[in-house]
């Protein structure tokens, strides 16, 4: 299993939350705006989905945070405090007031691979997962998607790397820095042989087998001189996640030395944001 680090993930959360796809979001709000919702979040980390969407739905909420590490699960407890405008622990879980809002929420911590869809999930209003499913394999994917189209639950998914990154200014050594990195994606980060940038098109294809409507949007960081910091970090990721490969190409450490030096050129990443509606439910 991989570890995140819960200071990258509070690094990257505000341009997440201003990348998403209006189109999913849109349609989200419309969908659950109105009646008590129950949302399971998979792969939750510090609970970033949550904060993005509870204004986008009724004022009555209950979520389900479920992520393999304990540690970003007491740091979403943390932050999600922080975030409200009051909060009050209930045993495991918390009851937090924002704006108009209820929500209470449980923090799980669970190991999705070998349960890809667990109970309370099957029998949540909305699914969420941000930013997982391209650590996933092809057989966890594809039992993935048998459990929740038989379930007939809704899933967003969006921030699903696509494999694009560009940065300001270009590098000669930027396309095989970014294949090494594409390799790394595609290693094994506990949910099988990663399919990386191919998960959202092939995630999208098992969905439609079943029926589903898809809604697609995409989600592209567009990294700037104000989010330096992030693109930093980003780029140190991936030289070292390329280190790590055999197509790592001579000369990476320059090519890192490089990008930091001109991280405020910023760049793109490329995602993309899937909204998955059971049949008969989607628009
Ligand atoms: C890229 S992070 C995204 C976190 C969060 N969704 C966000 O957008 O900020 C992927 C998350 O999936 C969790 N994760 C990875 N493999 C997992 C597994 N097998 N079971 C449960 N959680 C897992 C990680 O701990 C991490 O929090």
């Amino acid at each position: 299993m991989s570890g995140f680090d819960p200071a990258w993930l509070d690094l990257r959360e505000a341009v997440d939350h201003r990348s998403l796809a209006a189109g999913p979001l849109e349609r989200l709000a419309a969908k659950f705006g109105d009646a008590p919702v129950s949302v399971v979040d998979l792969g939750a980390g510090s609970g970033s989905a949550l904060r993005k969407l509870a204004p986008l739905l009724a004022t009555v909420q209950s979520w389900t945070l479920i992520d393999s590490s304990a540690a970003l699960l007491d740091h979403a407890r943390s932050r999600l405090r922080d975030w409200a405008d009051a909060s009050d622990a209930e045993g495991d879980a918390l009851k937090l007031r924002k704006d108009a809002a209820t929500i209470e929420v449980r923090f799980s911590r669970a190991d999705l691979a070998p349960a890809p869809l667990p109970p309370a999930a099957a029998a949540a209003d909305l699914i969420v997962a941000v930013a997982f499913f391209d650590l996933a394999g092809d057989a966890w994917l594809t039992a993935f998607a048998e459990r929740l189209t038989a379930a007939r639950r809704t899933l967003y998914a969006p921030l699903i790397y696509d494999g694009a990154k560009r940065f300001q200014p270009p590098h000669d050594l930027d396309e095989a820095a970014l294949a090494a990195f594409n390799a790394h994606q595609r290693s094994d980060k506990g949910l099988g042989p990663a399919l990386g940038p191919e998960a959202g098109a092939r995630l999208c294809e098992l969905a439609r087998r079943s029926g589903y409507g898809a809604l697609e949007g995409r989600s592209p960081w567009r990294l700037g001189p104000a989010d330096r910091a992030l693109t930093t970090a980003l780029v140190r990721g991936m030289a070292s996640a390329a280190s790590e490969t055999a197509e790592a190409p001579d000369g990476l450490a320059a090519w890192l030395a490089f990008r930091e030096a001109s991280a405020a050129g910023g760049g793109e990443v490329g995602h993309v944001d899937l909204l998955l509606e059971p049949p008969g439910t989607a628009r």
